[in-house]
């Protein structure tokens, strides 16, 4: 965070922000005690569960095998296209809530039931070393994107949010790369709309399922919480394996919104939780490996390696029609 890094005192730990608790992205009704980024030492004296034993985010690595994930099932998940989506900064993050929530859900998996999508939202850093909350192997990612499902068994994402395996998160790694991510251009280019804490505007056509990496059956799974106060230990926890992309200037968009510190309004930046113990959790994946195509680098990676590809095959077709 710029400017103010010395220690909140405790008579601003009892404002209460008006709409700035967010539980990743979910509506709360009590009041909430007010939290931020520098802090994160502190959430528990407001929030005892930010200590508990299975907090998120972690670093991911040492995980097992698990043939029984499968793949995703994502049900109606076109209709976004034609959906409105609230585009609020909420002081934190970055949220898009889809309102009204018609029959969307996913399932499979190895979740444990049927989920309804509520929103998603973004991690971000100040520059490109940092960012992400969760890590793969050590290495952190300039953006993190979590989308928000609750348990089809709850009315709302409210009631849901602190029971076990009342939430499931999606988590999308980015990457930054020189080519623009055209399907998310709509989200990008309406954060311009909202640079100041409590913002709101709509934007429509937003087609969720493609900021899910084109990987989608590889992914790793943990039990953990939300990594915003309250901290439920209520999360499904997916990651997955292979990171979407974004260019520089649509990075650059999410680091111009503002948010109000003790000190007047600064950049909302470096939004990212620290890891937390995985302690004795296991992690798994639902790969035996990835592969050889797909490298961790990223979906520009892999249009080079096509262009490269389709290039070698023009010069062989053209070397062959040569005979
Ligand atoms: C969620 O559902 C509960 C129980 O039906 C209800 O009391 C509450 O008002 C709902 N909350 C929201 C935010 O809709
Ligand atoms: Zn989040």
């Amino acid at each position: 965070m710029t400017g103010h890094r010395r220690a909140m005192g405790p008579t601003l730990s009892i404002l209460v922000a008006i709409i700035g608790a967010t539980l990743c992205g979910a509506p709360t009704h009590a009041a909430k005690k007010h939290w931020g980024y520098h802090e994160t030492n502190l959430w528990s004296t407001g929030y005892p569960d930010c200590k508990g034993e299975n907090q998120s985010p972690i670093d991911i690595k040492g995980e097992e095998y698990n043939p029984k994930l499968g793949e995703f099932k994502f049900n109606g998940y076109f209709k976004t296209q034609t959906m409105e989506f609230h585009l609020t900064n909420n002081g934190h993050t970055a949220v898009a809530t889809l309102d009204p929530r018609p029959s969307l859900s996913t399932q499979a998996g190895g979740l444990p039931g049927v989920y309804i999508p509520h929103s998603l939202h973004f991690h971000w850093g100040g520059d490109r070393r940092t960012g992400s909350e969760h890590f793969i192997n050590g290495k952190q990612y300039p953006l993190e994107m979590h989308l928000v499902h609750y348990h089809s068994s709850y009315p709302n994402i409210s009631m849901a949010q602190n029971q076990p395996h009342g939430l499931a998160v999606l988590g999308v790694l980015f990457e930054v790369s020189e080519t623009k991510n055209k399907v998310a251009e709509v989200l990008f280019s309406a954060l311009s709309a909202i640079k100041n804490q409590h913002d709101v505007t709509t934007i429509k056509s937003f087609d969720v399922l493609s900021m899910l990496p084109a990987d989608r059956p590889y992914f790793y799974r943990y039990q953990g919480s939300l990594t915003t106060p309250p901290c439920y230990e209520s999360v499904v926890w997916t990651v997955f394996a292979s990171p979407n992309y974004i260019s520089a200037s649509q990075m650059d968009k999410l680091r111009a919104l503002m948010h109000e510190g003790e000190h007047g309004a600064t950049n909302l930046i470096n939004n990212y939780r620290p890891l937390q113990d995985i302690g004795t959790r296991k992690i798994y994946k639902s790969f035996k490996k990835l592969p050889e195509k797909m490298s961790l680098k990223g979906a520009a990676d892999h249009v080079t390696v096509m262009w490269a590809v389709a290039a070698a095959m023009t010069v062989i077709a053209f070397a062959g029609a040569k005979h």
